[in-house]
């Protein structure tokens, strides 16, 4: 295009630098529009994957490892349901014992079957009592929800947390100062740690250490903590009735692995930091309220609806038998265990003197082969049960137990009181009410 006539060189030259520096600044900002929008995207990707909550409990070892990537600004328990005055309150109207001298407890696992009891009989008693559980679905969580709200309706609030989360911890002992911790909660089952070896690491022994190094070391007075341990302890121990005198180092499953590690790891805080400490090996428990994966419970689901079960043999051919321990007589022991134990001895993370440390069998004292188990439910639901006998594959069951309780029964005057039949007949008794089930039909199985 010819160049207007009177415009100088000059002129011309400058509207080229003008359109020049234009473009230059269009592009340059467009850059930078480009590179804040992408920075934001990352951000937002990074919050979400960090907050994103677990699809189920078996991750909860990523969702804690998650967790402890974060820092308090990003993650903060008392950022979330937990928190307000009006959760304090309830957490402290639920802490405070109703008879002089009676203890406050936090019972960790106290939406699962042992932690549901042992919260009620403190209740009862007059005890505080607070519970801490994540409600993972190991196993149906909705049995957990109803746990809660049979609590609940006895004025116990379950506070719905990880013992892996210090801070949670830390604040549950800045509203209520609980004298006793009753820690149940943990990753429970010997096989399903060949499907799902972090969870046990997750709870068993992340989650322990967390509960110790808080009780330990961030809260004055620390309190007295009795946990639970497991008779799968004795693992391939032959002597028998197992004493807490025999040896505890051939677990057969990582559960056992991991219930033995934490015998260890209690060693080492009542030895460093004073904390009062008692281990409490279950010989299987069960009863109303019980748990969905144990034998007793699956058979009586599977017997009910007609479908086979399976009955494990030794590799010799043996029965397989068990020291089947009702609920009421281990809740008998967990009280009698804090009724007795002492007070820690630390301070801001130092021990002030030698700490109670013990280690006891809360069994039933009677092995009873598991063909006898099938047969007593099949006498209490009116229906043969189809059995598939096979030889127990070498997936963390050991072939028999047996509990030597002289130890509690010294000590706290522990004495199991029910036979098999007995609680067998109070847990389906439980069952068929829980779960709507008419009278078994003559014969087959019942839909459930
Ligand atoms: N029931 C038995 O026969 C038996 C035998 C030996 C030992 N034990 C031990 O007794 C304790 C109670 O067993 P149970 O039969 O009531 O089992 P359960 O699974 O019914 O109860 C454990 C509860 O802990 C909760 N939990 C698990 N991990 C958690 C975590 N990281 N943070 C917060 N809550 C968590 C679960 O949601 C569950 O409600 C467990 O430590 C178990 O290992 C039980």
């Amino acid at each position: 295009m010819a160049p207007p006539p009177g415009t100088s060189k000059l002129e011309r030259y400058n509207s080229y630098l003008r359109r020049v520096n234009t473009a230059k600044f269009m592009s340059a900002s467009s850059k930078i529009l480009f590179r804040a929008t992408l920075l934001t995207t990352l951000v937002l990707i990074l919050l979400f994957t960090l907050n994103y909550p677990p699809t189920n409990a078996h991750s909860s070892s990523s969702s804690n490892s998650h967790r402890s990537l974060l820092s308090s600004a990003l993650y903060s328990s008392s950022s979330s349901k937990n928190s307000g005055a009006a959760w304090e309150k309830q957490v402290r109207d639920s802490a405070m014992p109703r008879k002089s001298r009676g203890m406050s407890v936090l019972v960790t696992g106290a939406a699962g079957f042992v932690g549901t009891h042992c919260s009620l009989a403190l209740k009862k008693r007059g005890d505080g009592v607070v519970g801490l559980d994540n409600f993972n679905s190991y196993y149906d969580p909705s049995l957990k929800r109803d746990r809660q709200g049979l609590l609940a309706r006895h004025g116990i609030i379950v506070v719905d947390g990880d013992i892996n989360d210090g801070q949670l911890l830390i604040k549950l002992f800045d509203v209520a100062a609980f004298t006793h911790v009753l820690h149940l909660a943990a990753q429970a089952g010997v096989r399903y740690a060949m499907k799902n070896p972090q969870s046990y690491v997750a709870s068993n022994i992340a989650g322990l250490v967390n509960l110790f190094e808080v009780a330990g070391k961030s809260v004055d007075p620390q309190p007295a903590i009795v946990w639970a341990s497991s008779s799968s302890v004795y693992g391939l121990n032959t002597e028998n009735p197992f004493s807490e005198l025999h040896r505890t180092d051939q677990p057969a499953s990582l559960y056992a692995a991991t219930k033995k590690a934490g015998e260890e790891i209690a060693h080492t805080y009542n030895h460093i930091y004073g904390l009062s400490i008692t281990g409490l090996r279950f010989f299987t428990v069960y009863g109303p309220w019980g748990r969905p994966d144990m034998a007793y419970f699956s058979f009586t689901k599977d017997i009910l609806i007609g479908k086979p079960i399976t009955v494990f043999q030794t590799q010799d051919g043996k029965e397989v038998a068990r020291d089947f321990t009702y609920i009421d007589d281990i809740v008998k022991g967990c009280i009698g265990a804090l009724d007795t134990a002492e007070k820690s001895t630390g301070s801001g993370g130092k021990k002030r003197g030698p700490a109670q440390l013990r280690v006891y069998n809360l069994g039933n004292t009677s092995p009873v082969p598991v063909g006898r188990l099938v047969s007593i439910l099949e006498g209490l639901l009116g229906v043969k049960a189809k059995k598939n006998v096979v030889k127990m594959p070498r997936n963390g069951d050991v072939p028999f137990t047996h509990a030597n309780v002289s130890l509690a029964a010294h000590d706290f005057a522990y004495r199991p009181t029910t036979d098999l039949a007995t609680g067998l007949r109070k847990f389906v008794k439980w069952y068929v009410g829980y779960y709507g089930i008419k009278a078994p039909a003559k014969g087959g199985g019942q839909k459930q």
